[in-house]
């Protein structure tokens, strides 16, 4: 390993476990699952890794009140490549910093999928998202079919490659790798292949020579309480990006104490 990242080793960075809510949650049962969460964060000892929940933008500024004192984080689910201006419908990221986020997920690939967006328009976000102060969480991974053809490398370069802005460094971004026939689907690939995918990733990332601490990067598909620990346990592997799991108190907090 070498590049001025790689002075900082990655064990030196907390792990990350991030809960996507997606469109999920009217307001009461939310109130009540975040609230479940603060109290296990600050009742006992406190979590080994950083906590970051990213519920629906309606949601956020109730939450943002309810987490406030506590070590749990606010982070959207996604924002626009503006600032202000005439864009009906759009939430920009300097929107989210003002309501308490200080994560904005990027690129997921339901959004690359139902909206149509590209690396280009990810890249713009993600610019977008840390020029106003957050970081961005951008995510790639391969579809089934990309595995098959035994592409999953070069989709991931190309992610990896044309979504980050040039400059981008552990400071302001974390990559999230999330095969996209993982989400969901209760299958998760093997632990060889999720510490090969980010070894990929972190050699493609480090390209960019940003100073500071290296990018983390996280895992994502079908974790759970259950398989948290072996993920967890791959050296390569710098937290976890959620989604079912994330929406019960208990399977998600199970998750958080697997965090070696
Ligand atoms: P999942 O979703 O944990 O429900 O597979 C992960 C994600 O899409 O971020």
């Amino acid at each position: 390993m070498g590049g001025p990242g790689h002075r900082f080793s990655a064990m030196a960075t907390k792990k990350l476990i991030a809960g996507n809510w997606k469109m999920n949650c009217l307001r009461e049962d939310a109130i009540r699952l975040v609230s479940a969460l603060r109290e296990r964060a600050v009742a006992g000892k406190a979590p080994a890794c950083e906590v970051l929940v990213c519920p629906p933008a309606t949601l956020l500024h109730e939450i943002s009140a309810v987490l406030r004192d506590s070590p749990i984080e606010l982070g959207a689910q996604d924002c626009a490549e503006g600032s202000f201006g005439p864009q009906t419908g759009d939430i920009s990221a300097e929107m989210l910093k003002d309501v308490g986020c200080r994560y904005v997920i990027l690129g997921h690939s339901e959004r690359r999928q139902n909206h149509g967006e590209t690396d280009a328009l990810v890249r713009r976000k993600a610019q977008a998202a840390t020029a106003a102060g957050l970081i961005a969480i951008v995510c790639v991974g391969e579809t089934e079919a990309e595995r098959k053809q035994d592409l999953t490398f070069d989709v991931l370069a190309r992610q990896v490659d044309a979504s980050l802005p040039q400059d981008a460094g552990g400071a302001d971004c974390v990559i999230a790798y999330e095969p996209v026939w993982a989400i969901g689907s209760g299958k998760t690939p093997s632990a060889d292949d999720i510490a090969a995918a980010h070894r990929q990733i972190r050699a493609v990332a480090a390209r960019r020579g940003a100073a500071g601490p290296p990018v983390r990067i996280l895992y994502g598909g079908s974790v759970k309480g259950a398989n948290a620990g072996e993920i967890l346990a791959i050296a390569e592997v710098d937290g976890a990006l959620v989604g079912g799991a994330s929406l019960k108190a208990d399977e998600f907090w199970k998750i958080v104490e697997s965090c070696p």
